[in-house]
Parts: C-alpha cells; sequence; structure tokens
C-alpha cells in the first residue's frame, strides 16, 4: 500500500472510495484526457496487446523529443507503470549471484526504491537529506558516498516524493558525474516533473550512458488505474531491461489510452495550471492558519501537523485521506496532493477546523 486508504481499512470503517476526497495520490486533478474513453472502447479486447508497445514508444519518441534532440524509439522502454519499470531495474543490476549489488537511495523518498532493492537482496545505502530543514540533500556527501562504495545504481526522484524538493541540472550531474566513475547507472524518477511550474530540460543528460530517466503517464494524464510508465536510457540499457519484462505487461488498454493522451497537446497546459491556482490556494490558506508548509514543487506540498497519524484519523473523520508521511521517517508532516480548486477549498475548510479544535 502506498499511504492511500486501502480496501481493507475501508470496509472497517463502513465506507467506500466515492465517499471520500482522496488527497493522498498526486495525479493531474482535471481527470484524464477526453479521447481516452473512446479509445479505450474501440480495443478488441481478445487479441493479445502489443508486447513492443510499438506505436505508445514511437509517439513517446516523437512527442517528447525536441527539435534539434531525436530520442529514437530504441531508447524508449514502457512499463506497466513506472513502477515496473523500479523491479526491472532492481532484478537486472541489483540481483547479481553470487554477490549481490549495491543501491545508494536518495532519501525519504518513494517506498516502492526500496521494496525492489530488497526483493533483489541488494545492499542499501542510504543519503538523507537534511530533515530538520528544506530537505534538500549535502551533493558532496552523496557524491562521496558514491565514489566510496560504487553502487550499481543510485536512484533519486526529482521532484521528490514526499519533500518536493527539485534538484538543479548542476546538481544532478553532479550526481551522474560520481555515478559514471562508480560505473553505476543514476536512475533518475521524474513521476511529478510535468507539474513543475519551471523546469529545467533533462533530455540533454541522455547524452551520458550512466543515466536513466524514468516518468509516470498515470499521474501526468490522472490514469493510474491503467498503469503506464516509460523509461528513457541508452540502448543498452532498454535492451537489458527488456530481456528481464514478461510479455504483454503493458495492457492495450493502456497502451492506447498513453497514445491518445499524448497526443492531446492541450490537456497538460490545463492540468498544470489547475494545479498551480490550487496549490497556491491551499498553501496561502494553511500558512495563513500558522501551519508551517515547506515550499515544494510538485504537484503536492508537506504541512507540519505535530502528530501526522492523528490528523489523518481526523480528517479521515471528515472524509478526507491525506498521506500520514510517519512510513517516510516524518511523522510530523501530511502530505497532501492537490486537487481541483473546488475539493482544494474543501479541505482547507476542514483543516480550519481541526486546527481550530486542536488549539483548544
Ligand atoms: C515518486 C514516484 N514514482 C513512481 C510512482 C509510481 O507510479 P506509477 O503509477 O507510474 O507506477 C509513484 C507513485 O506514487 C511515486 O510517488
Amino acid at each position: 500500500m502506498h499511504g492511500s486508504i486501502g480496501p481493507t481499512e475501508l470496509r472497517a470503517l463502513g465506507l467506500n472510495p466515492e465517499d471520500l476526497l482522496d488527497f493522498s495520490a498526486s495525479i493531474s486533478p482535471i481527470g484524464p484526457p477526453d479521447g481516452v474513453w473512446n479509445a479505450i472502447r474501440g480495443v478488441d479486447l481478445s487479441r493479445y496487446p502489443d508486447p513492443e508497445c510499438l506505436e505508445l514508444r514511437e509517439t513517446i519518441s516523437r512527442k517528447i523529443s525536441i527539435t534539434d534532440r531525436q530520442i529514437p524509439i530504441e531508447n524508449v522502454i514502457v512499463g506497466n507503470g513506472s513502477t515496473e519499470i523500479f523491479h526491472l531495474i532492481a532484478r537486472v543490476y541489483l540481483s547479481k549471484r553470487p554477490v549481490h549489488g549495491t543501491a545508494v537511495l536518495m532519501t525519504p523518498t518513494y517506498g516502492e526504491y526500496e521494496g525492489a532493492c530488497r526483493l533483489a537482496d541488494a545492499r542499501i545505502l542510504k543519503c538523507v537529506a537534511n530533515l530538520d530543514g528544506d530537505f534538500r540533500w549535502d551533493i558532496d556527501s552523496a557524491s562521496k558516498l558514491i565514489e566510496d562504495n560504487k553502487p550499481d545504481i543510485v536512484i533519486v526522484c526529482n521532484p521528490n516524493n514526499p519533500t518536493g524538493v527539485y534538484l538543479s541540472r548542476r546538481e544532478i550531474e553532479a550526481l551522474a558525474d560520481a555515478t559514471r566513475d562508480a560505473d553505476g547507472l543514476l536512475v533518475i524518477d521524474e513521476a511529478y516533473l510535468a507539474f513543475v511550474e519551471e523546469p529545467w530540460d533533462s533530455l540533454p543528460l541522455l547524452d551520458r550512458p550512466e543515466v536513466m530517466l524514468v516518468r509516470s503517464m498515470t499521474k501526468d494524464y490522472a490514469q493510474t488505474a491503467l498503469r503506464l510508465g516509460y523509461a528513457l536510457a541508452s540502448k543498452d540499457v532498454v535492451a537489458r531491461l527488456r530481456e528481464f519484462q514478461p510479455d504483454w505487461s503493458v495492457n492495450t488498454l493502456a497502451q492506447r489510452a498513453g497514445v491518445v493522451a499524448l497526443n492531446d497537446i492541450a490537456y497538460l497546459p490545463r492540468a498544470r495550471a489547475a494545479v498551480f491556482s490550487a496549490k497556491a490556494y491551499l498553501v496561502d490558506q494553511l500558512r495563513s492558519l500558522g501551519l508551517e508548509v515547506p515550499d515544494t514543487e510538485a504537484n503536492f506540498i508537506l504541512v507540519k501537523v505535530g502528530e501526522a497519524a492523528k490528523w489523518r484519523s481526523l480528517l479521515l473523520a471528515k472524509r478526507f485521506v491525506v498521506r500520514d508521511c510517519t512510513s517516510f521517517g516524518l511523522p510530523e508532516y501530511i502530505r497532501i496532493g492537490i486537487l481541483p480548486m473546488g475539493d482544494t477549498k474543501r479541505l482547507a475548510k476542514a483543516i480550519v477546523e481541526i486546527a481550530k479544535s486542536e488549539a483548544h
């Protein structure tokens, strides 16, 4: 479970998913692109999916390439959610018998990386961010950790879940240099990049064979149920991952939805505008209550509430789900994904009520 509310807890509370407003997942707030429904309806369910995801890889290549930089389809691998890609990376790079591999994780971060590394029996080393301050990492220490331990892979989430810290090109390049010198692979998870207000272009990093970019189409286009993600890397890295990927792991509904979503060029600007306005409103409301809300560059915010587990329960009683960040090692924080303005206003009102009753 990823901190959302699971079916077992829902049943115990006598609730249905529709009874709740879910701010625990951080996905596009405007629902999937309209064309997705038609595309899905047209799928022949009696046929196997294309195991090569050819049309989708061509579309990814066409849509994300910028004029002077073409990403060939041999450099693209599609996964059953980006989660599948992290598990493939762990199997390929870490499950080496008889000696298991080493992974450096930049933490606190998305728990699935560590889960995948554990399944591969890897040695896991963590570079922990400054948890008492701005949540940034000391990049020199991270580089030293990499140089000293020569990991097979380094994983960094940019912008990071749950802290929203967004590393600069220079910081990422420093990590890439250290990883190259260690003969490893730097995996940059860009699951939330689509919602950074002023992103820098990471595609030129693909000139470096030691870099892989991983992206989630489930979040960008609000289709988490379909499971769709992709990675961009050197042809060799992509070929190695493909060898370990089961055939047909990306179903036809997801492939079709992905093509339609990428072709809908008006969608992301709309989704981004919805995120930016609701996020600004929420941050403003919560800060004016006196709550500490660190700056985040993603489509979620952290709020320092004191006792996160208690706040999650109090909000759940009002039918709102937020992420208790205890499992990230941040028990004083909740994470709130950005939903449309109307829902965000309702959540802000509930938080005001709780803050007032807690103050008494
Ligand atoms: C940082 C990060 N990467 C990847 C994922 C998984 O995304 P997907 O739905 O593409 O598997 C998540 C899901 O919460 C996430 O937070």
